[in-house]
This record gives C-alpha cells, structure tokens and sequence, in this order.
C-alpha cells in the first residue's frame, strides 16, 4: 500500500517536473530551426531572406555593419530600416562574398530562433550547398513563377533530398508578377509532385508567395483567398524539427572524451546523437559490445533523471568497462551495427578528383579511421538525376562507390541517423576536407568474410628462413637507376643467402597489373596491389625489393603502414630530371617531350619526393655498386 502511494506520489513528482522543464522549455529556450534557401539569384532569394529578417524585426549588428558600410543611410535595430535598401544591401554582401562557401544570417520571432544559411546556386556550387544543407533542418526550394520548375530545382532539391532534409518548402515566389493566378500555381505544383515522387521525396508544403511584396511571408495576403494554408513564417515557427524525431529514436551517444579528474570518477562525455537514457538503462559500448548499467548522468548543472538527444552529458557507468573517444554507448537491447566494408554516396569537394585506392581519413562522429574509396558505381548526373559510369568524382560530382576502413566503425544508415551515418574524407597530408559521405548500408561480404588464423605464423616463416623480413621499397624518376641498382642488392643478397624477392614496376605491370595505365588514379592502384603483394611476401619470410616510381608521398606512406614498424624502407634514388632525361635510356622521355607519351612523370605527371627516406642515394654522387652496398650495410645493421 505505502509502495503505491509512494509511487503514485513520484509520478505526481516527476509530472511537475515534467511541467517545469516543458515551461522552460517553452518561455526560456527558444528551439532553433536551421533552414536552407535553395533558388538562383533571380528566383528572388536575397529579397525573400531579406524581407524574413525585415519582418522579424532582428537585425543584427554584424549585417547592420555590412548595410552601414554599404550605405551611410542605414536606420538602427532595423525599425527605420527601408526594405529596400536592406536587400540590395543583402544582395552587395552576396556579390562581394562570392568567394564565402555559405553565409549565414541570425534572426528571431517570438517563437523560435533561425539561422539560414545562403548559398549560391549554381551548378559549380553544389559542396556549398551540400555544406549548408548538411545541418538544415528544413530547405526553401525557390520558384519563380513565371518560369515554374527548372533544372535548378530538381537539382536543389535532389540534393536537398539526399542530405536528409526532411522539411521541404516549395515557395512559388513572385506570385505578383502572375498576377496571383491559382491555376498557373496549381500547374506548378503539380509539376514538382510529380518530379518529387520520382526521386523518393514523400512530402512536402507549398505555398504561394511575393518576397517583394511581402505576400504570406508573415502576412496573408488578400490576394491569395483561395491558399488556405500557413504563410512561410507561420510554417518555419511551427514545424517540427529533427530535434523532436532524434528523441524518438534509440539512444546513441558517441563519446568525445573520458572524464577521469581523479581515481573515484570515471565518465563518458559527448553530445547524445540520438534517443534518452536514464540512470538504471541498460547500455553497450560499442563495437566491443561491452554491457555496463547507466549510474549517472552528469551535466555542468547537476545531475539529470534523463539525458535527451541534443545535449551534451557525461555518463557514469556501473562497471569498468573499456570505452574511449570514438566508441559509441549505445542502448544495449537496440545498438548500432560495426563494420568495416560500406556502400555509401559520396559528394566530392575537392579541386583534386578522387583517387580510389588512396588512403583518406574518414571521420564519422568522434571515429576516425583510414579509409580506401573503391572505383565509383556510378555518378550521378545532378541536373537530371541519370546515373553515368564514372572512374573517378571530381570537384562537385556525386556518386556511389564501395569503401572500405582500416578498423570497425560504429555505423547507422545516414536515412536512419544523420549523426552515426554521415562522414567526412580528409587528405592525410594537407588536411583538407575533401568529400562529404553518406552511409547506405554494410556490405554483406565484410559480414561474412572473416580472417583465417594459419598455424604457421609470419615469425615462423621468417625464423625457418633465418632471417628478418623487410622491404627495401625504391622511388624515385623514371631511368634514376632504379631498377639497376635493386638488382645489385638482390644479388649481393643471393651471395649471402638471403631469401629474396625483386618486384619490378616494368614486369608486374606485364602481368598483374596489366590492365593498369599512367594516371594518378592508376598509378594508385597500381602501388596498392604491388603493396598488398609485397606485404605477403614478408609474411613468407622474405625480403623484398621494389622498383617502382611510386610518384606519390599518400601511397608509399599506406604501404608503410601495411607492414610491422622498422620493415618498410624507403630507398629515395634521387636523380635531377635533367640527368634521366639525359640519360634516356628507353627513349620515353624525347617521347614524352615530343607529345607523343601523355602523363609522363617529370614531365606532365608529378613525381613526389621523400621527405625522410630512410636512405637516400645520390646518383649523382656514387655509382650504381657503391649505392647498393650502401644498402646492404643498412639492411644487415638492422
Ligand atoms: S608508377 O608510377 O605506377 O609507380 P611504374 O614504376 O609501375 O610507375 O612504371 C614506370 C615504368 O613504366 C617506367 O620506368 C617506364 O618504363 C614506363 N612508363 C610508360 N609510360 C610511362 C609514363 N607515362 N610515366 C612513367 N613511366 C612510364
């Protein structure tokens, strides 16, 4: 009996705290919507963001600033603010920003906070889209009117579409201009039905407007009686946001860090993806799918009963499981799939296309891993949505390719979890963000294949062999010598009894690598097999050396990395350009020069040089013997 009464009293409890939270939920928090304006400049996006903010009445001090150095004219806190001048003054900001990707402007309503994020709407602007629409919560697709749906609408809308964005807003702007004609608005949305269902768009809200004349912007017009539905004010203050579906779904925190200031507090700080947790939850720490139990939940302002999507909390757990930055606790009776093969589609961003084969960081959430890109499925065509072959992506381009990651990444479907299923590419030496990705799902093949114990181990290989296995891995020009002096090793070795291997770039390019040619893409491709072989070859025991130009720092780096520390040796054969070219001994280069051979290294293909080989030869200052001695002795100091 006291047990129900206690209890009946908690619930009592815990609704007025419920009460309390969603007051100051309501009065104190605004909620924030992060929206996307999508439309060329002549759609009319500069007067319809202008006259959001007219309307709001928030005009704030940094566009202020850029209005005042616009013109001496300007009004304060926007109440004198003549509309017009405030969109040419939104529009110059534009034009002179042509190089900013995206620009973002703040403003209010007594209902909720906004930020819009403008990008420019061309074509070659695609990543600024995809980077502005990639924390949107809802994208205003742009129409003029007179003009209806055009390739830029699709194309906005694809994308929009492929980010995530859940909330779209067909705008039918310029409505004046038609003279407010329902039949022609009717036609044009329509129209867009048909082209969204086509592309997987289930829903979306139209609406008949005038940025200029300010037409169910936050007013509703008198000249639209027959539009029943919200102006686009009303809509953006009222519609649900991603917030409120994250916390529907199951609980997913990726941690950031671990918070350990002394031996009695041991908590997992990080913003929680998705989901609630209470003190009691059952959770796993994933991928090594340690349970644990939720002892507390730690913020700034005390403990809380609940932890939702969207805020940042440390979790303290019952046991002292293994957790670091990059793993993911997660619900235990719900968790999220780890895996390490993916299909996902990939937004390239970068000046320089993409090279399948060549390692990128991968970030998803706080995991970074390596990541190989596979050659592309396909691209697709953005303006008419038609899937093309493709070998590579380059600046701007879309497409679907397999890649696969160095260790188990913690993952959901970017359709199911934006957060756990999104991620970034970075070029490992200049750190650059180079792509944006999409998770589709796990490939089947990473799920079932597993590695092979064999009882015969690599140590066992090379103590039968009675030596230590290395790879003596040469770069440098074409005719530097490479090849010459890889022999002289070879053989010197031979005389000693060392078990030997040479890879020679000529050869293995007539048999494994045949369908190989010069592009940086190919050349790629081809150091990662003559890497993979390589390697195995020191799994057997034996000492291999390589003869290849392997032009790229990224590629001999991975190869590195393949291999155990201390047995990769990079062999830099540095001669000038001038001297193999004097040399010639195959004739390539007077091809090369005469246009007759296209990518040549030196030439009109890049050669990378080691920054620290391990040795470097001066051919220009010792002889092909005294080179390969050299080598011998730091292979026998070893
Ligand atoms: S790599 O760049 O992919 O490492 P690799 O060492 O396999 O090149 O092959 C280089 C050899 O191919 C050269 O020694 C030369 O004989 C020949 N070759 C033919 N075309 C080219 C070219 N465009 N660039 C460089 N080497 C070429």
């Amino acid at each position: 009996m006291s047990d129900v009464l206690q209890e009946s009293s908690y619930q009592a409890d815990s609704l007025i705290a419920e009460d309390i939270d969603a007051y100051l939920d309501r009065h104190q928090h605004k909620s924030l919507l992060r929206f996307i304006t999508c439309g060329s400049v002549d759609d009319g996006k500069s007067t319809l963001i202008g006259r959001l903010l007219y309307d709001s009445k928030m005009i704030f001090e940094d566009q202020l600033a850029a209005l005042e150095a616009d013109s001496k004219r300007v009004g304060t806190q926007g109440q004198n603010i003549d509309f017009a001048l405030l969109v040419d003054g939104l529009a110059a900001e534009r034009e002179q920003g042509i190089t900013i990707d995206v620009a973002y402007r703040f403003f209010a309503t007594d209902k909720r906070k906004f930020i819009v994020a403008d990008t420019p709407g061309h074509e070659q602007y695609t990543r600024n889209m995809v980077t502005g629409a990639s924390t949107a919560d809802l994208a205003v697709i742009l129409i003029d009117a007179r003009k209806g749906v055009l390739v830029q609408t699709r194309r906005h809308s694809y994308l929009a579409h492929l980010i995530g964005i859940k909330n779209l807003v067909l705008a039918v702007n310029k409505m004046d201009l038609i003279d407010y004609d329902q039949a022609k608005y009717d036609a044009i949305v329509a129209d867009y039905q048909a082209f969204a269902t086509s592309i997987g768009i289930t829903g979306f809200t139209a609406m008949p407007i005038s940025g200029f004349m300010g037409d169910n912007i936050s007013l509703r017009s008198d000249k639209t009686p027959w539009y029943q539905g919200p102006t686009l004010m009303e809509h953006l203050e009222t519609v649900e946001i991603d917030a409120d579906a994250d916390r529907a779904k199951p609980f997913r925190m990726p941690v950031q860090w671990v918070n350990r200031p002394n031996l009695d507090f041991r908590g997992f700080s990080g913003l929680i993806a998705s989901g609630t947790i209470k003190p009691g939850d059952a959770i796993r720490v994933l991928p090594s799918a340690k349970q644990s139990t939720v002892t507390r939940i730690v913020t700034a302002d005390g403990d809380l009963d609940e932890g939702v999507a969207g805020q940042s909390v440390t979790i303290c757990l019952a046991d002292e499981v293994d957790c670091s930055r990059g793993d993911v606790i997660a619900i235990a009776g719900n968790p999220p799939q780890a895996a390490d093969q993916f299909e996902a589609t990939i937004v390239w961003m970068a000046d320089e296309e993409m090279l399948p084969g060549r390692p990128y960081w991968l970030k998803l959430g706080t995991q970074t891993v390596t990541a190989n890109i596979q050659a592309p499925k396909y691209q697709v065509n953005v303006n008419t949505m038609e899937h093309l072959a493709a070998k590579t992506l380059e600046l701007n381009a879309i497409g679907v390719a397999n890649l696969s990651v160095d260790r188990q990444l913690v993952f959901e479907s970017y359709a199911d979890n934006r957060d756990l299923g999104g991620f970034i590419l970075i070029d490992k030496f200049t750190n650059a963000t180079v792509a944006a990705g999409m998770i589709h799902f796990s490939l089947r093949r990473a799920q079932n294949v597993h590695w092979q114990a064999s009882d015969v181990t690599r140590e066992r290989h090379a103590e039968l062999m009675r030596q230590k296995p290395a790879v003596l891995w040469f770069t440098g020009l074409s005719g530097a010598g490479k090849s010459t002096i890889a022999n002289m090793v070879e053989r010197k070795l031979a005389r000693m009894n060392r078990h030997t291997f040479l890879l020679d770039g000529d050869n293995v390019r007539h048999g494994l690598n045949k369908d190989l040619g010069f592009t940086d893409a190919d050349r790629v491709e081809n150091i990662r097999r003559v890497g993979e072989v390589a390697k195995l070859m020191t799994d057997a025991g034996l000492i291999v050396v390589t003869a290849f130009i392997s032009p790229f720092r990224a590629e001999r780096e991975m190869v590195r990395q393949m291999l155990p520390a201390g047995e990769f040796i990079e062999v830099f054969v540095d001669t000038s350009l001038a001297e193999a070219e004097k040399r010639d001994v195959k004739g390539l280069y007077a091809k090369a020069r005469s246009g007759k051979l296209k990518n040549f290294t030196g030439i009109d293909s890049p050669y990378e040089a080691p920054e620290k080989p391990e040795i470097h030869i001066d051919t220009a200052r010792m002889t092909p013997d005294q080179a390969a001695e050299l080598i011998v002795e730091y292979l026998l100091d070893r």
